[in-house]
């Protein structure tokens, strides 16, 4: 008999709950069939330098060591609970925070949870093969890190179903382990955690990109009504910001490389460029384009009743709901959103109510530009005049108002044809990805030493040197 509780760090009194201890005991062996297929390839045996969450205290909620990932401790945590908070927004507001789940906004409630949790195991699908050609050790133990908090982060959100929503709760939770991303029979839920991550240079756009959608998903549902959601939110938060800092400096350090080389060597052009083995700027670009385009359709329809509805009854606020100086309900507030009339791009003021998607975009995309001028500095100090710019919001779009349309990334209304036909020039195409790839047939396992496309990193994690064994091969 496994002892759950010791097994599994928390700060939900897990030992006293018998029922959670009970349809944990089912789930978790299901969880690790799942970790064993899904997981990252051929990854089991190794030793891994990880950080494994083990209290909510501010400093020192994590601790360092070698751990196999099947061996991973995933716990379960919330933010401590504040006695006096109440619902801050929406018709409830006032009212004390609720910690069970209110009748009415079960099914609604248990919806947001399973689609929040849905994205967490998908992203471990995605990248499960990118170790097998991973730039350096350092690289190959921060994809696992990741890997192994998504799974932590299924664990939180399965901890919400199990302990609040019951039967159906259960079968939730099963449901999150069977679904996989791209399978054409039972795919995850939304659509960039279907698109597969073939490469190293994707897992850095996905984990700036859509690990932030993540995080901005997750700020918006640190503010719920629902009290242990909210709590649950905001520790996850604390993790997602390492998936975004392996992301960002990824890119950072991809720039630096082809900057290094471009001025050295004295080429311009990206043939010259990816002759020298590095990835030329252009196709940086492109990633860029992609990445960005399907990551905001993840925020969902420009107006939307249901973003509508969640925000007047309490379950999701707004991005720093909080800190907003507003009456926090909305009803006669307006906000713009973008559609196109004809052939041009055009604003209108609607409800801020049904707008909540788009602002909640429009808050990321602001995030988002202040990263694309960070890595614009690496180029500047390197005296190379190319520039990364975000495509316009209307860019690639299959879900909202600009769905169905053909906008350029200057956001010049096309014809379907004439997208087409700059398509890769936009858009990585197979050809650029084939590039891309060429670069990553194998793994640099040499501690210290980093593929020629990519510069070392500026420190190790935890103040190891770049040098350190962060992964084991035994
Ligand atoms: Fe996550
Ligand atoms: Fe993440």
């Amino acid at each position: 008999m496994i002892d759950y509780t010791e097994k599994i760090p928390n700060n939900v009194d897990l030992g006293r709950d018998r029922v959670l201890q009970r349809a944990l005991e089912h789930w978790q062996p299901a969880y690790m069939n799942w970790w064993y297929d899904m997981g990252p390839s051929e990854s089991h045996a190794l030793e891994v330098y990880l950080r494994t969450a083990t209290s909510v205290e501010p400093d020192g909620w994590a601790q360092f060591g070698y751990v196999r990932m099947p061996e991973y401790r995933w716990g379960i945590f919330l933010q401590p609970r504040d006695p006096g908070r109440q619902v801050n927004f929406g018709v409830h507001k006032g009212q004390p925070a609720w910690q069970e789940v209110p009748g009415e906004y079960r099914s609604t409630l248990r919806r947001v949870i399973v689609t929040q949790g849905d994205t967490e195991p998908a992203s471990v699908e995605q990248q499960r093969l990118l170790g097998m050609c991973c730039p350096s050790l350092y690289d190959l133990r921060n994809i696992f890190q990741v890997n192994v908090e998504e799974g932590r982060h299924l664990w939180a959100m399965v901890y919400l179903l199990h302990r609040y929503f019951g039967r159906d709760g259960r079968e939730e939770a099963e449901a999150l382990l069977e679904r996989r991303s791209g399978d054409m029979d039972n795919p995850r839920i939304l659509g960039a955690f279907n698109e597969p991550t073939p490469d190293w240079l994707a897992f850095y756009m996905f984990t700036f990109f859509t690990d932030r959608d993540g995080k901005f998903q997750l700020c918006a549902l640190a503010e719920s009504g629902f009290d242990p959601l909210a709590r649950t939110c905001r520790f996850m938060l604390t993790e997602e910001a390492h998936h975004m800092f392996v992301g960002e400096t990824g890119i950072s350090r991809i720039l630096q490389r082809t900057c290094e080389v471009m001025k050295e060597h004295k080429v311009e052009n990206a043939s010259d460029v990816r002759a020298l083995g590095v990835i030329d700027l252009q196709t940086m670009q492109k990633y860029l384009n992609f990445h960005f385009s399907v990551t905001i359709d993840l925020f969902g329809s420009d107006a939307s009743s249901n973003a509508a509805s969640y925000y007047t009854t309490g379950l999701k606020g707004r991005y720093e709901e909080t800190k907003i100086e507003d009456d926090h309900e909305l009803q006669n507030a307006e906000y713009p959103v973008l559609e196109v009339s004809g052939n041009k791009i055009i604003t209108r003021q609607v409800s801020a109510l049904t707008a909540l998607n788009e602002r909640l975009r429009d808050d990321y995309i602001a995030e988002i530009q202040g990263g694309v001028d960070r890595w614009n500095q690496i180029m500047e100090q390197s005296g190379i005049s190319f520039r990364l710019t975000l495509p316009h919001k209307g860019f690639h779009r299959a879900i909202g108002n600009f769905a169905g349309h053909f906008i350029s990334p200057e956001g010049e209304v096309l014809s379907k044809e004439a997208w087409e036909n700059n398509r890769d020039k936009w858009m990585p195409s197979a050809e650029d990805q084939k590039f891309v790839q060429s670069l990553m047939t194998g793994r640099v396992i040499e501690p210290g030493k980093f593929a020629n496309w990519i510069a070392p990193p500026i420190r190790g994690i935890n103040r190891q040197p770049l040098n350190f064994e962060y992964v084991r091969f035994n």
